[in-house]
């Protein structure tokens, strides 16, 4: 294949980035101090002060009509562009400025909203997740920009509700559709299958998150007194969630693996290439001595059971606190439970499944509430054809290694329904969530050395996009 690249002008805007690095990394600690923490219901100031520094970067760096896109009751997203590469490709650029909330402090090393440099790794509350995915195209465009332009047009949008499930892109989508068609889409929110490994995302699970309450009595009663025919919420409810697995480590809801769409040849391949070390995947996650592997039985690839097949996880667990506690039969208790779908489960089926089994499972009459707190849509596409090629090229020139494919066990809503919307478009996932980063735990971080690569590989990416056939022209 020829390709001809523009080497002076990517030397240049590299010499740029490389001079300007540090001023990065330092408005990105900036924008890591403020707790948007969507989890914490609008209207939240400190979502508004995330969604303006977002605004405010945006325009700094030359981008153009930046813009915070309002819903009522909803946390701002944050838009921007730069459409002056007549007759080149629109690539829309995608990332979120939200975080989860910080956990227990006492585990953090450093405070959560106080980003802190140690070991190379920046530690704080959303630096990977996801502020340093807007802010490596940040670094890329300003080099481009301020050097004289970009080879291909820009929209941005930075989601400021994506850790709670992007409930109001349907509606975004609708308002701002006309400004929001592309050729390509390029997201900076997953994984890096190892540190230093530049990994291209080909799929995403969905999730279906519900909450349970289980109510027996309407008061807390001494549990001597009455111990014995009153029935223990607790207990009902933990034998409900027990019922939800059953002893091979499959999800015991009737009906939920129906669908599941069984692995293709290619998937299976490309999982099997892939390096795995069992001693280093326990290592990363953690695993206390004795404990063992979840999941199916009969599926022997981590890889497998992470990307390819439904879990179950209790994300929340509430009825009375060990502090205070005295010897009595507490009320009701509550759970929030999470299911990550695949190709072809269906969001509300699934849902409703689960809300069923609940219902159905419950012990002595006890009243059961379901609530139905957020879903998102699995996604998983052939990674094939010019775009995924460019981006092989683009992590290869800023990694200095080829890129691994890989799928995601995790979830982000934007980009089924997008893709969609725009018609089929290409949607590149990079990212630099590596396995010991922390997103949702304490001491999240960044691993700044893969940052400066990851910015260096979009620099390139967005010169080899270039390329791509444009309807336009
Ligand atoms: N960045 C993650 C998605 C992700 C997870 C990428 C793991 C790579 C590896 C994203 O911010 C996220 O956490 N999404 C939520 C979505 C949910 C609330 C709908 C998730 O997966 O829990
Ligand atoms: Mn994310
Ligand atoms: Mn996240």
């Amino acid at each position: 294949m020829t390709v001809t690249t523009n080497t002076p002008a990517i030397d240049g805007v590299l010499g740029h980035i490389e001079a300007h690095l540090d001023e990065t990394i330092e408005k990105l600690k900036q924008l890591s101090r403020i707790p948007g923490v969507s989890a914490d219901p609008p209207p939240n100031p400190a979502l508004k002060e995330s969604a303006e520094f977002v605004r405010a970067w945006m325009t700094e760096i030359g981008l153009e009509n930046a813009e915070i896109l309002e819903i009522e009751g909803v946390h701002p997203y944050v838009y921007a562009d730069w459409l002056h590469a007549e007759g080149a490709p629109t690539l829309l650029l995608y990332a979120h400025h939200d975080v989860q909330p910080p956990g227990r402090p006492s585990h953090w090393k450093s405070p959560a909203f106080e980003p802190t440099e140690r070991d190379g790794r920046l530690y704080g509350r959303g630096v990977v997740d996801d502020k340093a995915g807007a802010a490596i195209h940040f670094a890329a465009l300003e080099a481009y920009i301020k050097q004289g332009g970009l080879p291909v047009n820009i929209k941005v949008i930075i989601d400021g509700e994506e850790e709670i499930g992007s409930e109001n892109l349907g509606a975004f989508l609708e308002r701002y559709r006309s400004r929001l068609d592309a050729e390509v889409i390029v997201l900076t929110d997953t994984a890096n299958l190892a540190a230093g490994l530049p990994s291209i995302t080909y799929a995403l699970r969905g999730i279906v998150i519900v909450d349970v309450e289980v109510a027996a009595i309407d008061h807390p009663l001494h549990s001597g007194i009455w111990g014995g025919p009153v029935p223990d919420a607790p207990l009902a409810l933990c034998t409900m969630l027990g019922s939800l697995v059953d002893a091979e480590g499959r999800i015991a809801i009737d009906g939920l693996y129906d669908k599941v769409r069984p692995l293709d040849d290619t998937v299976r391949e490309r999982l099997e290439g892939l390096p795995y070390d069992e001693a280093e995947f326990r290592q990363d996650a953690g695993f206390l001595d004795g404990v063992q592997m979840a999941g199916e039985q009969d599926i022997r690839s981590p890889y497998e059971k992470i990307w390819h097949r439904p879990a179950i996880a209790i994300s929340a667990l509430e009825a009375a606190p060990m502090k205070g506690a005295s010897n009595q039969i507490v009320p009701s208790a509550r759970a929030r439970i999470g299911i990550r779908t695949v190709p072809d489960m269906d969001a509300a089926e699934t849902a409703e499944a689960l809300c069923k089994t609940l219902h159905e499972r419950a012990p002595w009459g006890v009243q059961v509430k379901v609530e139905v707190k957020a879903k998102a849509d699995w996604w998983i596409t052939d990674p094939s054809g010019e775009a995924f090629e460019a981006a092989e090229r683009a992590l290869a020139s800023g990694f200095g290694r080829d890129s691994v494919y890989i799928g995601c066990g995790g979830s982000i809503p934007f980009v089924e329904p997008f893709a969609k919307v725009l018609g089929g478009v290409p949607a590149l996932l990079v990212g630099l969530e590596d396995p010991i980063c922390n997103a949702h735990s304490e001491n999240e971080s960044l691993l700044l050395s893969d940052f400066r690569k990851a910015v260096v590989s979009v620099v390139y990416l967005y010169d080899e996009l270039s390329r791509l056939g444009s309807s336009k022209s």
